[in-house]
């Protein structure tokens, strides 16, 4: 696919970029998405399973799916939309990720500015007292318990659950100020993280959209790109690289 030439004059121009991202990015390491074509949620119901009260109603079971989508991503590795996200740093003021995926590869890959909407889940926490549980846990006794005798849950957003104020803020932020504004991955279905997109291309924000098909998004986007983020992410800072002579 042909990248667009003024695509790669903004981008020599630009100070400032945002890679919002969504699961679709970590779809080429081997992490299914929710929605789209193989999407979970097709199969599964988010409300049967992440919301709190299907977690007070049956840890086992929200734990047991958890569990199993750790193992998935602690099995998988950054591909090349997540390390030419991270390369780019050198070459930008400022390369923010602003991501809706709890799965830590943007940081694995080397990415430094990172505002996770969604939580991590690489985290966890007591319910009750609210401390946090970064260690392993030991499931052997059913579901883990805190000192303090409260369920521990995984640190992700759920249905139903306020965002972490400091990283939506930050990520509002980010997208207020950028000059480019990347929506990688994404439905863009999900409020409030969906709004980042609305909030980017009101302040001015060139849109672009990396998504293997058109979005709820795609009509304000000022290029989009329907390819693998893994493809096209690096064809596009490759043409940057090798016209701004950095190669
Ligand atoms: P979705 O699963 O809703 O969307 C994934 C998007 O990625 C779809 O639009 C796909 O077309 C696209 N896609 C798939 N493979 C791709 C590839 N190789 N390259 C580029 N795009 C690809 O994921 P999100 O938008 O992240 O929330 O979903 C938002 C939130 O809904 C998630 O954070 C999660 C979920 O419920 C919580 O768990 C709180
Ligand atoms: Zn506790």
């Amino acid at each position: 696919m042909e990248i667009d030439k003024s695509l790669i004059a903004e981008l020599k121009k630009a100070k400032s970029i945002v890679f919002f991202t969504g699961a679709g990015i970590s779809a080429e390491s081997s992490i299914p998405t929710f929605r789209g074509k193989d999407g979970i949620w097709n199969k599964l119901k988010p409300e049967e399973l992440a919301n709190f009260d299907a977690f007070m109603k049956n840890p086992e079971m929200v734990w047991e799916w958890y569990n199993h989508r750790k193992k998935i991503i602690q099995e998988s590795q950054p591909n090349r939309a997540h390390t030419t996200i991270a390369e780019i740093q050198n070459y930008f003021d400022e390369i923010i990720v602003v991501t809706q995926n709890i799965d830590n590869l943007h940081r694995r890959a080397g990415s430094k500015k990172i505002f996770e909407l969604h939580g991590n889940i690489e985290r966890n926490y007591c319910i009750n007292c609210k401390e946090f549980y970064i260690e392993n846990l030991d499931f052997s006794a059913g579901v883990p318990k805190c000192k303090c005798g409260g369920l521990i849950r995984p640190d992700v957003v759920w249905f139903g659950e306020y965002l972490p104020m400091d990283q939506f803020n930050g990520g509002e932020k980010a997208a207020a100020n950028c000059d480019i504004f990347f929506a990688v991955g994404t439905s863009a279905v999900v409020y409030p993280a969906a709004g980042l997109i609305n909030v980017a291309h009101t302040a001015g924000a060139t849109i672009v959209e990396v998504n293997i098909e058109e979005t709820a998004l795609s009509h304000i986007a000022n290029y989009t790109y329907t390819r693998k983020a893994g493809e096209i992410l690096p064809q596009i800072f490759n043409d940057y690289s090798g016209s701004a002579g950095l190669n």
